[in-house]
């Protein structure tokens, strides 16, 4: 029988890659994102590849009453696999970011996370049988400088994801936690992360997935997508949370003058 996954933020990046190597396992897909345009192309390539089942929901998930909505209307759906994606950052200052985009990340990367999460658990649970993805990032491990309230929210990502996974694992559903370091997508432009994190050494969308569904089969807690990003790690798993965001701290400064060069220069 066919497997159905729901992916959000699955108009670009991580999201979109993962619709595209769970397609190709035979996976009929439900996307969501708010650009419906990048939604219906994505369908469109897969379609071209093959007849399938993909179906394209145009949700704003910042809009409880809408997310309320759509959650209601998918969970009539078996979902077999759900990938709990769609996020966003922010760089620079704490006190000089928008405290309304700010605010605004929290209720994408935490709220509407939980909200998804809390929707589809119940059929998952009830069958015995599903599986979840949930992306945390190696920011999760640690908190960041400059990217604060995102690292703290990838943090949030982690910890209840991990919990979820013990909570869920007599009833045979499956949690998997993505920690995936600097990856070529839209995210470093969207959060505003200048210079050299968002031009270089960033990890390709199809390693990032490809490892993560294997770390699924495997039945692996989290992985860590990549050799570069599991070294970036390192230091937030072992070192004291104290000295390990002062050794962030330092790497991000470089970034972080850059961005207000540009800012100076916008003025
Ligand atoms: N790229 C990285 O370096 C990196 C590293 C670690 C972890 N991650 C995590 O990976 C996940 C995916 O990020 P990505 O790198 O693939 O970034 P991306 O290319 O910017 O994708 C973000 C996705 O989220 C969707 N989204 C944003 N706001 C939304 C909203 N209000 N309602 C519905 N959908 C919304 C976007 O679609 P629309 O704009 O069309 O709504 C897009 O499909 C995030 O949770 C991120 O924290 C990324």
């Amino acid at each position: 029988m066919t497997q159905h996954a729901l992916i959000t933020g699955a108009s670009s990046g991580i999201g979109a890659e993962f619709a595209r190597q769970l397609y190709a396992r035979g996976y009929a897909l439900t996307l969501v994102a708010r650009r419906k345009g990048l939604l219906e192309e994505l369908k469109s390539d897969l379609l071209r590849q093959a007849s399938g089942d993909v179906n394209v929901c145009a949700v704003d998930l910042l809009d409880r009453t809408a997310r309320r909505q759509f959650l209601q209307d998918v969970s009539a759906r078996k979902i077999d696999l759900l990938i709990n994606n769609a996020g966003r950052g922010s760089f620079g200052y704490f006190e000089e970011l928008s405290i309304d985009q700010e605010l605004a990340m929290l209720e994408l990367n935490v709220a509407a996370t939980l909200d998804v999460a809390h929707a589809i658990i119940p059929q998952m649970k009830s069958r015995r049988a599903g599986a979840i993805i949930s992306l945390s990032s190696v920011a999760g491990f640690q908190p960041l400088p400059y990217m604060s309230t995102y690292a703290a929210t990838k943090a949030f990502n982690f910890h209840h994801s991990i919990a979820l996974r013990e909570e869920l694992r007599p009833f045979g559903v499956k949690v998997l936690i993505v920690c995936p370091g600097p990856t070529a997508t839209e995210f470093g432009g969207v959060a505003r992360v200048p210079g050299e994190f968002t031009g270089v050494g960033r990890d390709a969308v199809e390693m990032v997935v490809a490892r993560s569904l294997s770390a699924l089969e495997s039945d692996s807690g989290f992985v860590i997508p990549g050799v570069r990003s599991w070294l970036m790690s390192v230091a937030g798993r072992l070192l004291p949370k104290v000295m390990s965001t002062r050794v962030a701290g330092w790497t991000l400064e470089p970034s972080l003058k850059q961005s207000q060069g540009h800012l100076r220069e916008a003025k």
